[in-house]
């Protein structure tokens, strides 16, 4: 961010960004010299594509948020593989996208794909230009002292798709709230959730195994939007939230 605005600041025409970011993908554990081994010596190499799509995201998303950035058009770069992606640039305020590792991947015929998708998607929302949608998504980003504490989502498990495999349990139990219960059976075990206890990590429903088993309802705490700093301010106790 300090790199963008110092270039608009100095007369920039526009910004591009990320570029690879360094790194050690790995070591051989027969020779112990990390990757790429370049006649026994390695350097530090550039991580590109889809691994650094989300870190590309948030550094364009702190790009367009800023009013001296966003005076300037913004190309965004680094794990753009589909129409998707390019899109999600696009709604973080790209206005326009590039593409590298994809590429070379599969080679220039992949942009074809790419246009159809975003072309067919523009149709599906009904958005005539690319400037109906670009930065569309910048202000649903804030700050977490804003989100509302008072949305709260529970796990809830359809004892009809189960397979009974146990990893929600194992999840809940050794890495969150330990919040569901495991009542032992013949033939199989059962798992509910102890809905009291639960804090809508999500985690369960990312582990579960079977598609739409675990769903995420939303459980209100309260009607009204409360802030972290209304919370304080109001001084409620911190285990009713
Ligand atoms: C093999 C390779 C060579 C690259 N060479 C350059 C370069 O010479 N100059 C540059 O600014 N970026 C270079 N990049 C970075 C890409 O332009 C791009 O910013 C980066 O790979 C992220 O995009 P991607 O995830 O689509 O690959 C190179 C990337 C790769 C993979
Ligand atoms: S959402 Fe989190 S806390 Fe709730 S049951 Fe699933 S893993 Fe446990
Ligand atoms: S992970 Fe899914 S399928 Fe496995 S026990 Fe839990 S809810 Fe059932």
């Amino acid at each position: 961010m300090p790199t963008g605005k110092a270039a608009v600041e100095a007369g920039t025409n526009a910004l591009s960004l990320i570029n690879t970011i360094q790194s050690v993908t790995g070591i051989d554990l027969d020779t112990l010299v990390p990757n790429p081994n370049v006649a026994g010596k390695s350097v530090f190499g550039g991580y590109c594509g889809p691994a650094v799509k989300p870190i590309a995201l948030k550094m364009l998303a702190t790009i367009s948020q800023d009013p001296v950035t966003t005076r300037v058009p913004i190309s965004g770069i680094g794990g753009v593989s589909t129409w998707k992606d390019a899109v999600e640039f696009m709604l973080l305020g790209s206005t326009t996208v590039q593409v590298c590792t994809a590429v070379m991947k599969h080679g220039f015929r992949i942009v074809e794909d790419m246009c159809e998708g975003l072309n067919n998607w523009m149709d599906e929302k009904g958005f005539k230009t690319i400037n109906d949608f670009i930065g569309k998504s910048v202000p649903a980003l804030t700050h977490w002292e804003d989100l509302d504490i008072n949305y709260h989502i529970i796990a809830k498990i359809n004892q009809d798709k189960c397979i009974h495999c146990g990893l929600c349990h194992i999840a809940c139990e050794d890495a969150s709230h330990q919040s569901i219960n495991l009542d032992y059976g013949k033939p199989y075990n059962t798992y509910t959730v102890k809905e009291e206890e639960c804090v809508g990590c999500n985690l369960c429903k990312l582990i579960c195994p079977v598609e739409d088993c675990i769903t995420m309802e939303e459980h209100r705490k309260g009607d009204e939007y409360l802030n972290w700093k209304e919370f304080q301010r109001q001084g409620l106790p911190l285990n009713d939230h």
